[in-house]
């Protein structure tokens, strides 16, 4: 089957919709005939299963808000009644709950793919862009939304974030006071983290719409990281339907063994206690995705200034260093000058793609643990490390790295490991 494969005419009721309004030529044309590389493997799968994810939070999230109270005096009480008279309530709650999780497993996942295999590379900047709106976007509804059972985390993780803003010179504490809706967390907060909660993740369907339209503009990106051919490619459905239905079950195995065995893995106990602005909890921690961030806010514990003068105190230095370590992902494109795209083939990026890895999953450690020991050091290291990697290495690397030679077509890496030309390798006619 070629990659080609025309849009064929509609007839019947189908035909009548499409005559007027040509969704189903477009649906068909986008998700069934969408000429789609050979050779991806499966952190290809990662985009749908997001889109899944996605979908599953607002089903779920829309089901919970048919039992949930939004008021700061009934929002705790509201969850219990949820997870012990609504009938499934405890099922769509802790998909709910877990749902967030993996969809940052998968997303996270999809983003370290891309750079691996460098997608953001020309022409799929915006793809990229588009997708760093997204995170964003994710990190503002997971924030908001976690506020929402009303407990002793919620209140306090709520209190910590919002009050980093006070930070800001100038207008900082009357931004505070603008985002908490008065002078502390109380349920005005409550009220307008639930509004957005319930917006965003509708803003998010929009910007992934743009995503997957400006992806199909250039086509996907592949292993070998070059630019293909016609004949390199095939058509989406049945190929990569079937293969994206087989990575759902197997995500599925996963989400199902934490939904039903270990529920709670992922939450922190606090969260069970209803919010008390007199106490305190020993550990305000975030949820394990915000952990990186958590500590690279954490790893500025000094003043930056110059003569005795403080330019940046340690706060506001540990907000810039947080929010500079999403934002910084916005210039990558250019940020990375070399133009080779796939890691296979660049031996230096190779590894510091991988060191970038390892840097991550040290400092995501580092954000759970108390800021005193060794660990705002290691938080320290990690962050400069980070910053390096994005702001030194990758602009460096693209001057000074020798690619390997890079394959002309996809099929070069794969045949020489063919079996040798024989009688039972001509092709069928
Ligand atoms: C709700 C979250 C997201 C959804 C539903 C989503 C969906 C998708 C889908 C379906 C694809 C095509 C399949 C694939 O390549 O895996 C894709 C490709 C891509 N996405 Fe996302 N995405 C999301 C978030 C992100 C984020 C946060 C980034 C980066 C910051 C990103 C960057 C990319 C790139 C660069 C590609 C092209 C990959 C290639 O062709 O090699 N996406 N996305």
């Amino acid at each position: 089957m070629s990659a080609d494969t025309p849009t064929p005419k509609f007839t019947g009721v189908l035909g009548w919709i499409d005559y007027r309004l040509p969704v189903i030529s477009w649906g068909y044309k986008e998700l069934v005939a969408y000429p789609t590389p050979k050779n991806l493997n499966y952190f290809w799968n990662f985009g749908s299963l997001a889109g899944i994810f996605l979908v599953l939070q607002i089903v779920t999230g829309i089901v919970l808000v048919m039992h949930y109270t939004p008021h700061a005096d009934m929002a705790f009480s509201s969850i219990e009644h949820i997870m012990r008279n609504v009938n499934y309530g405890w099922l769509i709650r802790y998909a709910h709950a877990n749902g967030a999780s993996f969809f940052f497993i998968v997303v996270y996942i999809h983003i370290f793919r891309g750079l691996y295999y460098g997608s953001y590379k020309e022409p799929r900047e915006l793809l990229w862009i588009l997708g760093v709106i997204i995170l964003i976007l994710m990190m503002a509804t997971a924030f908001t939304g976690y506020v929402l059972p009303w407990g002793q985390m919620s209140f306090w993780a709520a209190t910590v974030i919002v009050n980093l803003f006070s930070a800001i010179p100038l207008v900082g504490d009357s931004l505070v006071t603008w985002l908490l809706g008065g002078f502390s967390v109380g349920n005005p907060t409550l009220q307008r983290f639930f509004s957005l909660h319930y917006l965003m993740p509708f803003a998010i369907f929009a910007v992934v719409f743009l995503h997957i339209l400006a992806l199909h503009e250039h086509g996907s990106n592949n292993p070998v990281g070059i630019d293909l051919t016609k004949k390199d490619k095939i058509p989406f459905h049945p190929y990569y339907t079937v293969k994206d239905v087989f990575g759902l079950f197997v995500a599925l195995l996963f989400f199902g063994a934490f939904v039903f065995f270990a529920p709670n893995v992922l939450g922190h106990a606090d969260n069970y206690i209803p919010a008390d602005p007199l106490v305190t909890p020993a550990h305000i921690v975030p949820e394990w995705y915000f952990l990186p961030f958590y500590a690279i806010l954490r790893s500025i514990t000094f003043d930056i200034g110059i003569f005795g003068f403080t330019l940046i105190d340690a706060k506001l230095g540990g907000v810039i260093a947080m929010f500079g370590a999403v934002l910084v992902l916005f210039f990558l494109p250019w940020l990375d000058t070399s133009k080779v795209r796939s890691a296979t083939y660049r031996p230096i990026y190779f590894w510091a793609f991988w060191i970038l890895l390892a840097d991550v999953v040290i400092l995501t450690y580092t954000g759970a643990m108390p800021a005193e020991g060794i660990w705002p050091t290691v938080a320290l290291i990690g962050t400069i490390y980070y910053f390096f990697h994005f702001l030194v290495l990758l602009p460096l690397l693209g001057r000074f790295e020798k690619p390997k030679p890079v394959p002309e077509s996809i099929n070069k890496p794969v045949l020489p490991r063919a079996a040798p030309a024989g009688p039972q390798a001509q092709p069928a006619e």
